[in-house]
């Protein structure tokens, strides 16, 4: 396999961008990225996006958004993978230049969610329709199960899940492309509406709409057009049962597990050896199963982390969703996973201003679709 690099990245504001197609938030954002990378041509494109025909009524956005950048013939695909989606639109565009079939392709995400009328039903299409939807869940009520199994099996605690949000919120509020950039309390989060027990309306990410993309490109081919780029050093993804009753257990994500086991694997490195995350923090509880199941804290021990600032950018032992996370920044589905990657470009390249890590130089985004149905790991390194 040949070295791949990140070599520029753009992406709009999050939010309800209500003035604005999914064309044009899709063309600013990969436009940006164009211009930062400084390339004049691309090989492919492939652009993450969980239900353009539910949110928007438009499907076949490969062509459309490759018409509207002006740059066909050029191969465009949409990837699915629901909100795993931006996660796995990077991972082709790696693979595509992994194998030497393309020296520069960009990955790109979008979703535009604002505009559909019943969000909640479009996004449920994305569990199990006959075990799990048609029963009445939702996906506030899947994350509440999962949070009220990991309180009964390991006495995670209501304060904890807020502070998940505190947290990530904090970091949202020094992110000028966040859509909820602003800071919360404990007090905010544990008397905001009740969306499904005991997740309420700050545990919850909101609904958005955004779009973010990356050049990514062949190391050998990338020294020639800039001088500061970032190494992908593991891509890897796993899947699990889609329905949250099939699985052996509530509070351990099956194909996180997994995606991490060969990511770690792939990178040669261990969960101590980096210096920040990003992951999907789709709720609260999600942020702390997922920390664990990445292997940076004992199993049932997240919650205790994040209460201990073990997550936070200020002297964490590993700083968790710098960018605001899902929660304070965004969850455009489709896109979410391409301003993983962003928020982890940026960083390691030292351009994250007020939420900066010191000396971060390894990072890993970790993207989710469902109930952890399927999930996308990546870790970039920079020299
Ligand atoms: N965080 C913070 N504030 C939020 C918010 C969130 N997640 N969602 C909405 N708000 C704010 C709105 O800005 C609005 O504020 P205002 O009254 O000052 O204008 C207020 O809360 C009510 O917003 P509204 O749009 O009416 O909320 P809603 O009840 O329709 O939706 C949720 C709230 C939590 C149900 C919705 O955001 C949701 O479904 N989130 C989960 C999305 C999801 O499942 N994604 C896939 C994950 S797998």
């Amino acid at each position: 396999m040949r070295e791949v690099v990140v070599i520029g990245a753009g992406m709009t504001k999050f939010g309800e961008l209500w003035n604005k197609s999914i064309r044009d938030i899709f063309v600013e954002a990969a436009l940006k990225a164009i211009e930062d990378a400084g390339v004049d041509y691309i090989d492919s494109m492939y652009i993450g996006s969980m239900s353009p025909g539910l949110f928007t009524e438009q499907e076949h956005i490969g062509a459309l958004m490759a018409d509207y950048l002006g740059i066909t013939p050029v191969p465009a695909t949409r990837v699915e993978s629901a909100c795993a989606s931006g996660g796995a639109a990077f991972r082709q565009a790696f693979l595509e230049v992994a194998s030497g079939a393309s020296n520069i392709v960009l990955a790109g995400g979008v979703e535009k969610m604002t505009d559909a009328e019943d969000v909640t039903a479009a996004l449920a299409t994305a569990a199990d329709q006959e075990y799990e939807v048609y029963q009445g869940i939702t996906f506030p009520g899947l994350y509440a199960l999962i949070a009220r199994a990991h309180m009964h099996q390991y006495g995670t605690t209501r304060k904890q899940l807020a502070e998940v949000a505190v947290k990530n919120h904090r970091n949202g509020a020094k992110n000028p492309n966040a859509q909820f950039g602003f800071e919360v309390t404990l007090e905010n989060v544990v008397n905001s509406t009740m969306v499904a027990d005991p997740l309420r309306l700050l545990d919850c990410s909101p609904v958005t709409d955004g779009a973010a993309a990356v050049i990514v490109a062949s190391a050998e081919v990338a020294k020639n057009i800039k001088k500061d780029f970032v190494r992908v050093i593991a891509s890897a993804q796993a899947s699990d049962t889609i329905a949250l009753h099939s699985r052996e257990s509530f509070t351990k994500l099956g194909s996180v597990v997994k995606a991490a086991e060969k990511a770690y694997r792939m990178a040669g490195i261990k969960p101590k050896d980096v210096n920040l995350v990003e992951v999907h923090d789709c709720f609260t509880i999600a942020e702390i199963v997922v920390s664990e199941d990445l292997g940076f804290f004992e199993k049932g021990k997240g919650g205790e982390a994040v209460e201990q600032g073990l997550t936070s950018i200020e002297g964490g032992k590993i700083p968790i969703n710098t960018s605001g996370g899902l929660k304070s920044k965004g969850h455009p589905v489709g896109a979410t996973g391409i301003a993983q990657i962003i928020e982890v470009y940026e960083q390691l390249l030292g351009k994250s201003g007020a939420r900066q890590v010191k000396n971060a130089r390894i990072g890993m985004t970790q993207n989710m679709g469902g109930s952890g149905a399927s999930c996308v790991i990546h870790i970039l390194e920079v020299k």
